[in-house]
């Protein structure tokens, strides 16, 4: 069977690897290079608890199916790729600032444990007086997804699987309603089977009916990279609070990050950067005296209705892997689960993923942006 992948981030690199290791002969097109879309400027975070609270969730029930593929998908990918992804399954802890209202009672995906504003500074000192309490979540991992997605690469072309960097995906043919082949600036490649796992611009290819185009918006998000004075530590865990969240990474911490609907925008901004500095410091007032060493921006695949985009579309032989908004690291083992079965083994999918749900709606995205913007006010906005 040949397989076309387009989009060489973590979802279509794990995808491809693992419909090599079933015997599949994949091509991955990439418009830039590996891993260069949301995946570089990630916080890689798998945040189950985080970021997905309220459990029962199609979706936190995707999260956590994701959460304990990880520790094999890791070991496996360090072994078969010599290279070292910074996978660690060491907890996040969960911020209540003083004067914000009390945590919902919803419960919160996997076990957790409240804490004290006390408990919580022993277990990071860097944190400030400002803290209500907080909540320990001991599932929560991180791992370094640039390196990830380097190791991935490694093991999909060790697979036999070949990435075809700076190869835009311009359009789709299809013949008698079936997708039949793809054409770049510089060929048209044929296969039996396509799979859209472009993130940000999984909409972006010409030739599909209307019906059978992704429902994606891409979500900006920027970051910051702080690196301490000489002698002073990192945070051990991953902290969230105050609207942002800090992440240890190779003695640096990552403070992310915006949410704003600006299009496929990547500027860095000077507001962006003062908000994520100020909300950070209001974490951990020692902050301040950290060297900002890189300013990111990257664009989160965004759904209308916030949800992952996984399965057959309307098209015979195209399927899409996108959508996973916030969560694209934390996803990437279940997607490559769900879509190798899907197309090696016909699984069925979750409905509540299903690319084709969107047809015959006007629904429009609703997104929480963060108040960063000079005049913003956190409000929701809607995207059609
Ligand atoms: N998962 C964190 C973010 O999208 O900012």
């Amino acid at each position: 069977m040949k397989v076309v992948i387009i989009g060489a981030g973590v979802a279509g690199l794990a995808i491809g690897w693992k419909l090599a290791l079933g015997g599949a002969k994949v091509v991955v097109l990439e418009r830039a290079q590996v891993g260069n879309g949301a995946t570089l400027v990630s916080g890689g975070m798998l945040a189950a608890a985080a970021e997905l609270g309220s459990a029962g969730s199609p979706e936190a029930d995707f999260a956590r199916r994701a959460n304990a593929l990880w520790p094999e998908f890791a070991a496996a990918l360090e072994a078969q790729s010599g290279i070292a992804i910074g996978y660690r399954r060491n907890g996040a802890l969960l911020l209540r600032m003083a004067g914000e209202a009390p945590r919902a009672e919803e419960p919160l995906s996997g076990d957790h444990s409240p804490l004290t504003a006390e408990a919580a500074r022993a277990l990071e000192p860097l944190l400030g007086e400002d803290l209500a309490d907080a909540v320990f979540a001991p599932g929560e991992a991180q791992v370094d997804s640039q390196a990830l997605c380097r190791a991935l690469a490694v093991c999909f072309v060790q697979a036999g699987g070949e990435v075809r960097a700076t190869e835009t995906a311009v359009r789709f043919e299809l013949t008698g309603g079936r997708m039949t082949g793809v054409t770049t600036p510089f060929t048209t490649h044929r296969a039996d089977i396509f799979i859209m796992a472009a993130g940000a611009w999984s909409a972006r290819i010409e030739g599909l009916p209307p019906e059978a185009v992704p429902k994606i918006v891409p979500v900006k998000g920027e970051i910051i990279v702080l690196s301490p004075p000489a002698g002073v530590s990192v945070p051990m865990h991953v902290v969230w609070g105050n609207g942002v969240y800090i992440v240890p990474r190779r003695q640096r911490v990552l403070v992310g990050a915006t949410m704003e609907l600006a299009g496929f925008d990547t500027s860095l901004t000077k507001t962006a950067l003062t908000w994520l500095r100020r909300q950070a410091e209001g974490l951990m007032p020692a902050l301040k005296d950290w060297r900002l060493s890189e300013h990111w921006a990257g664009l989160r695949p965004a759904a209308p209705d916030g949800l992952p985009i996984l399965g057959q579309s309307s098209v015979d032989g195209l399927f899409v892997a996108s959508g996973q908004y916030r969560n694209g690291i934390l996803f990437a083992p279940a997607v490559a689960d769900v879509l190798s079965r899907l197309v090696l083994e016909r699984i069925a999918v979750d409905p509540a993923f299903d690319p084709r749900r969107f047809e015959g709606t006007t629904s429009a995205l609703i997104v929480p942006q963060t108040p960063h913007k000079e005049g913003g006010n956190g409000a929701w906005s809607a995207a059609s």
